[in-house]
């Protein structure tokens, strides 16, 4: 039996988009072209050039920088083998050396990379950027991915879009100037309800001793909490203070506060950072449970969060993270930036009303005949060439059926061009929304248009 044969034997089946992605259609695409277009404009009146990082990583470096104990790497990475198979042999035979490194790297697991602050900082050091003149501020947008359950604002296959400064000095003027960028941003877009909450989780000094304080506070309250909190008590206390859980939120806001544990120079540095944001008008609150879920934080945090997306509401998060570049093997490097969850930005912005609404073709080329279709093919190109979008019917249809077509479309004109008017040189322009009829010639048509089109815009 031919392979074609066999092929038409398979039941047909119908395919649905894997659970925790969807597919970003029209109208609502060009909310999201719209969005995109404001970061790179935005973002280059910052300084910001583009990075676009790849997708996958090796699983080592996320390990790494994000922290094996979140999540985020311990349960929610989507990990392969590369190729599939090669990795297993090779770790049964890296022991006796029997490969060269090369292949090694070939063969080591990757994964889908749900965050992009590792993959920049991998390039950063790759790419020696050190050598470029500090601060190297460089912005991505693009899909991430974890596994986490779906729901409203959740996604398994999400959007961000992120910046990070790297290099030069840790000023707390860069950290409030990252969060000013991130603000006019969201309010050139409109977002409404959007609400900063900033934090300082301390620095290697002082955060370890905070975090025993915690640990020895938490103990005494175990028995009030639940399951989750109870286990991250030993492997990552900080984790606590980011419960949702109503019946622990009481025992949670009685808790030892890092901003009160704070060594001299984070207080100092957190003060100033706050200083910086007032000299720039920027409103925020303090949060002293805002610890963030990825381990490479320390000193700055924050998170933005906005109206219209229920439980899943932080549309931003970011902070500082001095020494993760040296983590990754490059030289000491400091470095803060950002991330918005760009499906969450979206939502805010339609929940809100400032979603596009379909539109139709400004004009439908209604034709009958076979030297109109020539002229049609003509005026279309013409058109489409002064900025117009034009809906020209592949074969020929009677004028009312073509009008009916044009009405359906949400078309604002119809151009009928008949033998007639082919002819007589006289093209007639219907405007849809009230029935009007015009003659123009071709020029007069076109500088029609551009006026009309020039007042409602
Ligand atoms: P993150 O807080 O894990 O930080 O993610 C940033 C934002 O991405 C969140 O505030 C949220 O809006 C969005 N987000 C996260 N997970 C999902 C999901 N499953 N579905 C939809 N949206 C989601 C980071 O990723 C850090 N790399 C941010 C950063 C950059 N810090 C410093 N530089």
């Amino acid at each position: 039996m031919s392979e074609g044969a066999a092929k038409k034997e398979e039941k047909p089946r119908k395919f649905q988009a894997i659970r925790g992605t969807r597919d970003l259609l029209p109208p609502e695409t060009a909310l999201w072209n719209r969005v995109e277009q404001t970061a790179h404009e935005v973002f280059a009146t910052f300084g910001f050039g583009e990075i676009r990082p790849p997708i996958f990583e090796p699983t080592d470096l996320f390990a790494r920088a994000v922290g094996g104990e979140t999540d985020i790497v311990s349960k929610e990475m989507y990990t392969f083998s590369n190729p599939t198979g090669l990795a297993a042999m090779v770790h049964e035979s890296r022991t006796e050396g029997m490969l060269s490194d090369m292949l090694l790297s070939e063969a080591e697991m990757i994964s889908l990379r749900p965050e992009a602050t590792a993959s920049v900082c991998r390039a950063y050091i790759e790419h020696s950027m050190q050598q470029l003149p500090q601060p190297v501020k460089l912005y991505y947008m693009g899909p991430m991915f974890r596994r986490e359950r779906p729901q409203k604002g959740r996604y398994r296959q999400f959007y961000q879009i992120g910046a990070e400064v790297l290099g030069g000095s840790d000023a707390p003027a860069i950290d409030a100037e990252v969060i000013e960028m991130v603000m006019t941003f969201f309010n050139r877009l409109g977002l409404e309800g959007v609400q900063l909450h900033i934090n300082s989780i301390g620095d290697k000094n002082c955060r370890p001793r905070y975090v025993e304080l915690l640990r020895e506070e938490l103990r005494k309250v175990k028995d009030k909490l639940g399951p989750d909190s109870q286990r991250r008590i030993d492997t990552n206390p900080l984790r606590v203070l980011d419960s949702k859980l109503e019946s622990e939120q009481e025992t949670i806001e009685k808790l030892p506060r890092i901003t009160q544990h704070l060594c001299d120079s984070c207080r100092d540095n957190y003060d100033e950072v706050k200083r910086q944001l007032a000299i720039r008008g920027i409103i925020y609150s303090q949060n002293f449970r805002l610890v963030r879920g990825l381990d490479y934080y320390m000193r700055t945090t924050f998170e933005i969060t906005a109206k219209g997306l229920g439980s899943q509401n932080a549309v931003c998060g970011g902070g500082r993270y001095d020494g993760l570049v040296e983590l990754l093997g490059g030289s000491p490097t400091k470095g803060i930036g950002f991330a918005i969850g760009e499906d969450r930005l979206i939502l805010s912005l339609q929940e809100s009303g400032k979603a596009p609404v379909a539109e139709g073709p400004e004009v439908y080329i209604a034709w009958m005949g076979e030297n109109a279709q020539a002229t049609a093919i003509r005026a279309a190109k013409d058109l489409r060439k002064a900025g117009f979008s034009v809906e020209l019917p592949p074969v020929e249809q009677k004028f009312g059926k073509a009008l009916g077509q044009a009405d359906k479309l949400g078309a604002k004109y119809a151009l009928i061009l008949g033998d007639n008017e082919v002819s007589e040189g006289l093209w007639t322009l219907k405007t849809l929304a009230d029935g009007s009829q015009a003659k123009f010639t071709e020029p007069g048509l076109l500088g029609h248009l551009r006026k009309s089109k020039a007042v409602s815009s």
